[in-house]
Order: C-alpha cells, then structure tokens, then sequence
C-alpha cells in the first residue's frame, strides 16, 4: 500500500492496537442542525481531546473546528440530499480531492446506498473517488447507508460492505447486527460501526463492546455520544472500551463514577472562563515580553540550551537509546508485536470474538 494512505491511515486506526475511536459530528449534511448538534463547535470542543480523529464536513471543519489543534480529519465529500427530499440515496461527490488536500484530511468519506434507487450512482461515485484520492495518497472511508426499508442485517450489511471493499474502500464504516462476525469476516479492509440513534447510555457501551468483539477496528460515533446527558463521561467510557479494553460493566462504572464526579463538581465543569483566564491583552497571566512567567531566553524553566531539564544529549532522562526507559525494541514494556501484554488480536484480555470474558 501507498506510504500515504498507511500512514494517514495509521492516524485514524491507531497502530498500537488497532483500534479507532472516530467521532462522528457530519449529521448536519442531511439532517440540518440535529439535536444537541445545532452549534457543532460548543458540541464538538470538549470531546476533542477523547476521540482519536473527527468525521466531519468542511463547512463544519471550517468554522467550528480549532485548525491549531492537531485532530486528524476524517472529511464526508459527498452529499446532496436531505432528510426532507426525496430520495436520500441520490448523492453525489460535493467536496473535492484538492479541498480535502488544503484541509489536510486524513481520509475522504462518502455514502454508497446499496440496494437503493441510486445504488449504481454511488457505488460508481465510490470508485472514482478511489481512484483520485489514491492518487494523493488519502484513504477513502466508505458508508453502507441503510435506507429505512432495508433490514440491518448480516446478509444485507455483508453484501453492502464487500461492495465497497471491492471498489477499494480502505475503511468501511456499517452498523453493527446479530451475526457481525460474518460481516467483518467477508470484508477484507477494517470495518468500523456507526452508533445510530441514541440508546441508553450502557446499551451504546454494549453494542461497542459487542462489535470489537466480533472483530470491528473500532468505532465511528457521534449521537450516542454527543446527545448523551454525559457526553465526556460516555465518551471516556466508549474509548475503556475500544483501547483499554474495558468490558461492560467496567466502562459502564467509570461512566456512573464520572457522572458522579461532574455532578459534585458543578461549578468547575459548567464555569465559564473569567475574564483573567482569558489570553487577552488585559490578562496578566497572558505570555506577554511583560510577562515573568513567560517562556523567554531569561527564564530559567525554558527548556533552552543551558536548562539541565531539557532533553538534549547530556540529560540522563533524555529517550535515549542508551536510556533503559527509552519504549525501544528491545523494552519488554512496550507495546509491540512481542509484547504479550499488548491489547492485540492475540490478547487474551482484549474484547474479540474469541475472548468468552462477557
Ligand atoms: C451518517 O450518515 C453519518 O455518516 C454519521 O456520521 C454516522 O451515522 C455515525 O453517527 P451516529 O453514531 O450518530 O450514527
């Protein structure tokens, strides 16, 4: 594969233990402004610290997301209906190869809509869109979007998913049914699954943990986390699952403890930053020339040149390869291919469709 595409994908599927935790936030191209996604960048901002990459618009991406804050985009292209037209499945490429470049998109994703009216339109639009964002290198991210008629099941959710692997998909994203295993086992690129409508907060954690279980790479997830009373709490619990490899009952504690905490800590949590928090000119804690705390050539915690702390050669606890802690091949602690403790196909420990644990 492309050193392109392996590594923007290594971005999004996490190569330690490959798994994803992708949050969905592109609703809005179809469904407006969803509930408790009518202002994407105050539902968006605290929950970009959890997840390990954004699916996301570029109007979204444009105006809500921070471009300083190093989160790897996963870029919807396509569109062009909605929920009130009349036909979903009439969709095309909106968002060009040379637009997902200049927004540095890890990865374009679109619909196809098998089974559908327009099922050869966006099979074909699949295609294409593979065939030019291979050229620069950007994995494609294919959704089996599931009319209202079509059962969710492993037969119609196996043929949907092989169809786009077959165009050349690197990821599929589908929804999670009874039988998943033959699902993921007919597809051969790593399937991921969307949560769909809002469930009960230890529903969504169960069907998470259900579908790793069958062997998905990980989630996609956007209304059971977003529209949750919790958002941070489930989605810290959603992430036990998919990299810690929490089961239920476990991610399903440290949501209640989390809630628990949030609530006897009101004020921090929903405190709207002060005036003297804020980096502006009149804050004197801002990193002004004026300012002694701030990181310059005069500072003694800078990590400059002749600061002892800094990590330069001569500092001892520098990740050196001389340095025992350093997590180097030949560290027993980290997580390689080697380490048995490492949360892989062949853990034990980890929630897959061999592991009997729940
Ligand atoms: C739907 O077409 C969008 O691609 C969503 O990103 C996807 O459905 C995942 O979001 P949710 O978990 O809310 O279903």
């Amino acid at each position: 594969m492309d050193w392109g595409i392996r590594n923007r994908l290594s971005r999004i599927i996490l190569r330690n233990d490959n798994r994803a935790l992708m949050l969905a936030v592109d609703h809005g191209y179809f469904l407006g402004p969803t509930e408790k996604l009518e202002v994407p960048k105050k539902t968006i901002a605290p929950l970009l610290k959890y997840c390990d990459s954004l699916m996301t618009t570029r109007g979204v991406q444009r105006t809500s997301v921070d471009p300083t804050y190093p989160i790897p985009i996963v870029l919807r292209v396509s569109g062009g209906s909605s929920i009130i037209g009349e036909d979903l499945s009439n969709e095309e490429i909106t968002t060009s190869i040379k637009e997902a470049i200049r927004l540095n998109a890890c990865a374009v994703a679109m619909s196809i809509f098998v089974g559908s009216k327009n099922e050869k339109q966006t099979v074909v639009n699949l295609g294409k869109l593979v065939n030019e964002a291979e050229e620069y290198g950007i994995p494609v991210l294919a959704v089996t979007a599931v009319g209202k008629e079509m059962a969710r099941d492993a037969r119609y959710l196996s043929l949907a998913c092989r169809i786009a692997a077959e165009q050349g998909a690197h990821i599929v994203k589908t929804y999670y049914c009874d039988d998943f295993e033959k699902v993921v086992q007919s597809c051969p690129v790593p399937i991921i699954i969307a949560g769909g409508k809002k469930l009960p907060e230890k529903d969504a954690l169960k069907l998470t943990y259900d579908a790793l279980k069958a062997g998905a790479s990980g989630v996609d997830m956007g209304r059971n986390i977003w529209q949750s009373e919790n958002p941070v709490p489930m989605i810290k619990a959603v992430r036990a699952i998919v990299h810690q490899n929490y089961n239920v009952d476990e991610a399903w504690k440290l949501y209640i403890k989390l809630c628990n905490e949030k609530k006897s800590k009101p004020q921090k949590q929903n405190q709207v930053k002060s005036k003297s928090d804020r980096p502006n000119a009149n804050n004197k804690n801002r990193p002004s020339a004026n300012n002694k705390n701030r990181p310059s050539a005069n500072n003694k915690n800078r990590p400059n040149a002749n600061n002892k702390n800094r990590p330069n050669a001569n500092n001892k606890n520098r990740p050196s390869a001389n340095n025992k802690n350093r997590p180097s091949a030949n560290n027993k602690n980290r997580p390689s291919a080697n380490n048995k403790n490492r949360p892989s196909a062949n853990n034990k420990n980890r929630p897959s469709a061999n592991n009997k644990k729940n």
